[in-house]
């Protein structure tokens, strides 16, 4: 099913304007492919009648729909692994120093799509930081779509996506098979707190976090929304906290706060005395 110009241009804009996220120019095939399967249960036939109710309606549960269908949530288990290198090699270690007189830490997984990412962090943190168990440990996970912190909260997965970075021993030791799913057992979901926000809105009250992890996401928005979003990162993270980006993400011409930091083949971010 293809999509009229006129109504890209106007998903597009429905997408700025409330997940602050751009739609490429080139992208209308992205539009054609995750939002097709929703028509049916749309009740219209085309994805100019969904445009046209879209249009016509005031926003509802069926806007909400289609942005989070719209929404781009790939992740897997310890994704590009050389960051949880970082985070077990250096960043444990070297906070675990600092705050040993407090004994209190808390992580942020911001855009944290079906859970994969804040899972990684604390089976890496039960594998390798059985202190850690004794403190103060504050784990916020957050994410735009209510649909995709449903999952993250339920911790099932199918097959597939177990089979993407995790080893098999952390599955066998941290999963309970469910039909043809796995389920993460109950004491690692309950250690995460999860919160729909949006990024690119006003953010709710948050602890001053030592670790922020927003890999992935910066991505998609555009340079002022990204240094809007990075000056409230600015505001969150403790002066000696640690920033982690996606791969392809950099604070490096948005934010001169900000001070690239490499560990081996990885890079962070921390804020300049
Ligand atoms: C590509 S996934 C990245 C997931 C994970 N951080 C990783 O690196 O594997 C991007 C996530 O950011 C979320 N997201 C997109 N726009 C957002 C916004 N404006 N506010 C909060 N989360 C957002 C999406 O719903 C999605 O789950």
């Amino acid at each position: 099913m293809t999509i009229s110009s006129a109504d890209f241009e106007y998903i597009r804009k429905l997408m700025h304007q409330h997940t602050a996220l751009v739609l490429a120019e080139d992208k209308a095939y992205l539009v054609e492919s995750r939002l097709t399967p929703l028509l049916k249960e749309m009740g219209v036939h085309t994805l100019h009648q969904l445009v046209r109710r879209l249009k016509t309606e005031p926003f509802s549960s069926i806007h909400q729909q289609v942005l989070e269908a719209m929404v781009t949530t790939e992740t897997f288990f310890f994704r590009d692994s050389e960051p949880f290198k970082m985070l077990q090699n250096f960043i444990l270690p070297d906070l675990l120093q600092q705050r040993r007189s407090e004994r209190r830490l808390c992580l942020w997984c911001a855009g944290c799509s079906s859970g994969q990412e804040p899972y990684s962090i604390v089976m890496l943190i039960q594998e390798h930081f059985p202190e850690l168990s004794t403190w103060d440990l504050t784990f916020i996970a957050s994410d735009i779509s209510g649909d995709i912190l449903a999952r993250a909260q339920a911790g099932l997965y199918t097959q597939h996506e177990v089979s993407r970075g995790l080893s098999p021993a952390l599955l066998q030791k941290y999963f309970q098979p469910q039909g043809k799913t796995w389920r993460i057992n109950h004491n690692l979901r309950q250690k995460i707190d999860y919160r729909q926000f949006n990024l690119a809105n006003a953010w709710p009250t948050l602890p001053t976090m030592d670790i922020i992890f927003m890999r992935n996401v910066l991505i998609y928005f555009d340079v002022p929304t990204k240094q809007h979003i990075l000056a409230r990162v600015r505001q969150v993270l403790r002066p000696d906290g640690y920033l982690l980006l996606g791969g392809g993400e950099t604070t490096i011409h948005l934010d001169t706060a900000f001070k690239p930091t490499q560990f081996n083949k990885s890079i962070c971010y921390r804020l300049r005395s």
